[in-house]
């Protein structure tokens, strides 16, 4: 049997409180057979920062260099708001996408039947809706150099910001696109702004030429970002994979996710290369939440979000598509048979806690394996 290694980082918040219905999960898909998880935990964000002075340890950047998959919590909180830029909570989370070099952010933005009234969008526009983001996570205006203030002496100052592309940044990520499009809907739509930028238009030229050189099979088509996202919230369901840049991809993606009803439902993968040597994909596993430090502690957050990663972990870094399909079939059928946390749309006054959601999860997933 396949034995993996997991590296669990819980952070702050309901970070913890997510992971702890993760574990259940994986637990039960060692126990019967599926594959061995090996589970260790370490600490990131505000708790690290308590416990030794840094956002995440030596000792736990090696375990999560180490791991054949990281499963990340989210971090931060009102507590650590006065703590010095360096070792701020996020820096943990900075730091592990740098190190990891985890350049291709994946995610999906899907509506679950039961959910399509909890949409701020009509139920014909958001039912079934499955489509997947991979957002260039490493790259463009967000590192690009330089990037400063400068004083320009005569009370004004200038901001600068530096939009960078190479080719090979560009070629890596249409691949992350053009494979998953493979094992989908076979359709890829890449969004850039050639019109006005000049790395919109070496982007354009570069996925291009990957497609007829590679890719050919796969539909691609190109969007402008600003016409995208508002065909985003017109009519999703026209997109398959949808590939961009880091900038793009940040604004693009969060508008996605609103399609879907709570934040608390959306899981993301953040993949870095394959090693040659090990065959291995360094990735990173976490809802697109926050630490909810409004909830935090009182067992109202929902774990879905955390467990569709894990479902997401389960597939790309392991293959292990049939467990994964079936932990989303087990969220799709909670959600069905009217299981709701707080955060859900129309949920209250007869919501359930977190355990309660992740016991029922577990229950459902055991039922259908
Ligand atoms: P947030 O995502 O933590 O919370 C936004 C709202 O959504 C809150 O009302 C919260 O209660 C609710 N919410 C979020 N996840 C939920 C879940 N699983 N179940 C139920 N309700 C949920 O974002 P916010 O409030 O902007 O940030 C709070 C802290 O989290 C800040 O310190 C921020 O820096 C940090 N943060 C960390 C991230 C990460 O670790 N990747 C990402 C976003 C924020
Ligand atoms: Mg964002």
């Amino acid at each position: 049997m396949a034995s993996y290694n997991l590296f669990l980082l819980p952070g702050d918040g309901i970070g913890p409180e997510v992971m702890t219905e993760v574990e259940k999960v994986a637990n039960f898909l060692d126990q019967s057979g599926v594959a061995r998880f090996e589970m260790d935990r370490g600490l990131v964000g505000g708790c690290a920062y308590d416990a030794h002075g840094q956002s995440i340890s030596e000792a736990d950047m090696e375990k999560a260099q180490a791991a054949d998959a990281v499963l990340f919590g989210a971090v931060g909180g009102p507590k650590w708001d006065a703590v010095p830029y360096d070792v701020r909570p996020e820096a943990g989370l900075l730091r592990l996408r740098k190190d990891l070099a985890l350049y291709a952010n994946l995610r999906p933005a899907m509506c679950y039947p039961a959910l399509a009234d909890a949409s701020s969008l009509k139920r014909e526009i958001v039912e079934n809706l499955d489509i997947m983001i991979v957002r260039e996570l490493t790259g463009g205006v967000y590192f690009g150099e330089p990037k400063q203030i400068i004083d320009l002496g005569n009370g004004q100052k200038r901001g600068i910001d530096t939009q960078v592309y190479d080719t090979y940044e560009i070629e890596r990520i249409g691949r992350v696109a053009f494979e998953l499009a493979r094992k989908r809907n076979n359709k890829v739509t890449s969004s850039e702004k050639r019109n006005v930028m000049k790395s919109g238009v070496l982007w354009n030229e570069v996925i291009t030429a990957l497609h007829k050189r590679e890719y050919a099979d796969v539909q691609l088509e190109h969007q402008l970002a600003d016409s995208l996202g508002m065909q985003l919230v017109r009519w999703p369901k026209q997109f398959d994979v949808i590939v961009t840049d880091n900038l793009f991809g940040d604004m693009l993606s969060d508008i996605a996710s609103m399609l879907t009803g709570s934040l608390g439902m959306l899981p993301s993968a953040s993949l870095g290369d394959v090693d040659p040597k090990t065959k291995k994909r360094k990735a990173l596993y976490e809802p697109v939440h926050g630490s909810a430090p409004d909830i935090a502690g009182q067992g109202l957050a929902n774990p879905i979000a955390m467990i569709a990663s894990f479902a997401m972990c389960l597939r790309y870094s392991f293959g292990l598509g049939e467990p994964a399909d079936m932990i989303e079939k087990a969220i799709a059928n909670v959600l069905d048979a009217g299981l709701r946390t707080a955060d859900i749309k129309g949920s209250l006054p007869s919501h359930i806690s977190t355990t309660q959601m992740g016991d029922a999860i577990l229950a459902e997933v055991k039922k259908l394996s």
